[in-house]
């Protein structure tokens, strides 16, 4: 049995308010534990999307009292809400840019309000940008212009990996995280409505790239994005997959293969995060980890509400046997101890402003 630290997960999908039948705040988090996770970052995407301060106060509520683990809640990037979002930042998890087309409206196509985001947001708190091929190019552009730290979501492919790379080695403030997904599965793997995701599988020349620079990904999230089954094999299979529960035991399988450290994976599944995130150290929080426990991933045995998973059947080595949340037991073998609203809003009664 081996202990690490609870683990943060810095982009999921939560899907309240709006679309509680594919998750909400308690099976979200109910799903983060019994994956190891003891903070996660919700992603603004909801119905209405988080973009102002009623939407912001729309998700916390439904969080403070649903919440398992700790939490705290992304605002999204509008044409119209530069201006609105400065003063909620401290109470947010960071600002989410969305540059190309996914799941859900939230989307700027244009250059100059992402700009104007830019130059309003607070510098002392995140950024984050769903942004895919050449747009990468231009967000990296904008941070470096306007001098503020950028995470870039799902990195996915070997261009983007090279030109963060480049960036950082000349001293740009960017970072970034990659899915157990991107890193696990190509464009061969599953069926067309299954496989739907932004960004969209990869070819296993990518995925290799991804494996082949591991020192320039900082963390591993799991954008887990759960949509049903039946919305999966309907006729517009919406873009997404769960992943909370399923990205440790496949990286503890990883370990196990010699194919990362245990250390490459503690820095990527909590200590990195809470640098980049700012994020406060939880007290009395552990998981423990079986390392050698061999099992099969099957979706009847999870805990999100979608009910599915693109690694069904596959055999994984490393199970999570215990979580403990500020000196409480919240996980046992497969069981959920914690009561709704155990989790804490990481940001509240943060009334600093450190510009
Ligand atoms: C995400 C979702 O379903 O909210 N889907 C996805 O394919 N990754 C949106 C996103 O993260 O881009
Ligand atoms: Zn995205
Ligand atoms: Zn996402």
């Amino acid at each position: 049995m081996i202990t690490l630290p609870g683990l943060i997960d810095p982009h999921a999908h939560l899907r309240e308010p709006g679309a509680t039948h594919k998750e909400d705040w308690d099976s979200g988090t109910t799903a983060a534990l019994a994956g190891g996770f003891t903070q996660v970052l919700a992603m603004p995407n909801t119905q209405p999307p988080v973009t102002d301060g009623d939407t912001l106060a729309l998700a916390l509520t439904a969080a403070r009292y649903k919440a398992r683990c700790d939490y705290a809640q992304y605002l999204g990037a509008g044409p119209h809400n530069m201006d609105e979002l400065a003063p909620l930042a401290d109470r947010s998890a960071g600002l989410k840019i969305y540059l190309d087309q996914t799941y859900g409206e939230l989307r700027l196509n244009d250059m100059g309000l992402c700009l104007a985001h830019f130059a309003r947001w607070p510098r002392h708190m995140p950024i984050v940008a769903h942004a895919e091929g050449r747009s990468l190019a231009a967000v990296i552009l904008l941070s470096a212009l306007y001098d503020r730290p950028l995470h870039l979501a799902h990195v996915s492919r070997r261009e983007e990996i090279l030109l963060i790379r480049a960036a950082r080695q000349r001293g740009m403030k960017v970072t970034c995280e990659v899915t157990p997904h991107h890193l696990f599965l190509t464009q061969n793997d599953l069926s067309s409505g299954r496989g739907e995701v932004r960004p969209r599988l990869a070819t296993a020349a990518d995925r290799d790239a991804l494996w082949g620079k591991l020192e320039v990904i900082d963390c591993f999230a799991t954008d887990h994005a759960p949509h049903t089954l039946a919305e999966k094999d309907g006729p517009n299979p919406p873009p997404g997959f769960p992943g909370l529960e399923t990205a440790l035991p496949l990286f503890l399988t990883a370990v196990s293969e010699g194919r990362l450290t245990m250390d490459d994976l503690i820095r990527r599944m909590a200590t990195n995060p809470r640098r980049i995130f700012n994020l406060p150290e939880q007290a009395e929080t552990w998981i423990e980890v079986l390392p050698d426990e061999s099992w099969e991933i099957r979706a009847e045995n999870t805990l999100t509400r979608c009910a599915w998973t693109p690694f069904e059947g596959w055999q994984v080595r490393g199970r999570l046997r215990r979580v403990v949340l500020r000196g409480s037991e919240v996980f046992r073998q497969g069981q959920i101890l914690a009561p709704m609203g155990t989790g804490k809003n990481i940001r509240e009664g943060r009334v600093e402003n450190r510009e």
